[in-house]
């Protein structure tokens, strides 16, 4: 029989394989994409293992998982491509927007992707930490602002042509969240396209026993737990009761459920 080290030695090396070959194929599936949607060429620091934040840095934000290179790579390749595709979908033309913003932009896993396009790169985040590492990294090619846990931020009315946050407002406490609804639409411009990811229940309520969820969550329309800190709060609601909360301002495209990863709720600003 494997011993205990040896086994987590096997799992290790298997994970490392695993995410070397996610990294080959996500590449090569944004470069197609790019290529063959926008006629561009991928930016070098989108598939470059020696940018990528250090272990310490990553688990201030991310699960530890995420500081191999191959994994924060290749998950911000296949998140983005999400992304891309929602839009195109929509109707959106990502060569069409003049200023983006990455809202809870943390190590710019996502926001790097962006760099082939012409819009104006910009990214904010509460955690000090993690703007340092970004406004260093990316300084010269998008503007990383500290910003707060409760509103406003620092732009204009209707800056954004398109926002996107990427679990943050599975984050953010359920009493401050009719104000960053309000404060994302009042910097989006009229027909922005917003995106913000929410849980699915199937992947991150697996904890949670049917009839409490049929009692309580369903019935509340939501779920919070954890401590209320930034990295430690959840927040899970239905697709109605997310509806309901974000339709105030902004038109509901599509809840779209994602495999595996957190779905997605894309919006066109009213
Ligand atoms: C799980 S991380 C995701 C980081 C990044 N979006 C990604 O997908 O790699 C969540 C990020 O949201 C930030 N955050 C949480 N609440 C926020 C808020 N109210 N405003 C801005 N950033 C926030 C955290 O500091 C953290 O960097």
């Amino acid at each position: 029989m494997l011993s205990w080290r040896k086994k987590r030695g096997r799992r290790k090396q298997g994970d490392a394989e695993h995410w070397l070959k996610e990294r080959e194929y996500w590449s090569q599936r944004m470069e197609s994409w790019y290529r063959d949607k926008y006629s561009l060429e991928l930016d070098s620091i989108q598939d470059d293992p020696g940018q990528v934040p250090s272990l310490e840095l990553i688990t201030e934000i991310q699960r530890k998982g995420k500081a191999e290179p191959n994994t924060f790579l290749a998950s911000g390749q296949r998140t983005v491509l999400e992304y891309l595709e929602e839009l195109n979908d929509h109707g959106y033309d990502p060569r069409d927007f003049e200023r983006i913003l990455d809202f809870g932009v943390g190590l710019g896993r996502l926001l790097r992707h962006y760099f082939p396009f012409p819009a104006e790169l910009h990214g904010c985040d509460v955690t000090e930490k993690v703007v340092n590492y970004s406004q260093g990294i990316y300084g010269q090619r998008a503007r990383i602002e500290q910003s707060r846990l409760t509103p406003p931020l620092p732009y204009e009315d209707q800056y954004f042509d398109y926002i996107y946050a990427n679990s943050v407002f599975t984050h953010i406490q359920h009493d401050l969240l009719p104000d960053w609804i309000a404060e994302l639409a009042r910097v989006a411009r009229p027909g922005a396209c917003v995106i913000v990811t929410v849980y699915g229940t199937n992947r991150y309520l697996g904890h949670v026993p049917e009839r409490e969820f049929d009692q309580r969550i369903r019935q509340q329309g939501y779920l919070e737990w954890g401590t209320g800190h930034v990295k430690q709060n959840c927040l899970y609601a239905t697709p109605g009761k997310l509806r309901e909360w974000w339709g105030s301002h902004f038109e509901v495209l599509e809840y779209r459920p994602q495999f595996k990863d957190q779905d997605h709720l894309v919006m066109r600003r009213s």
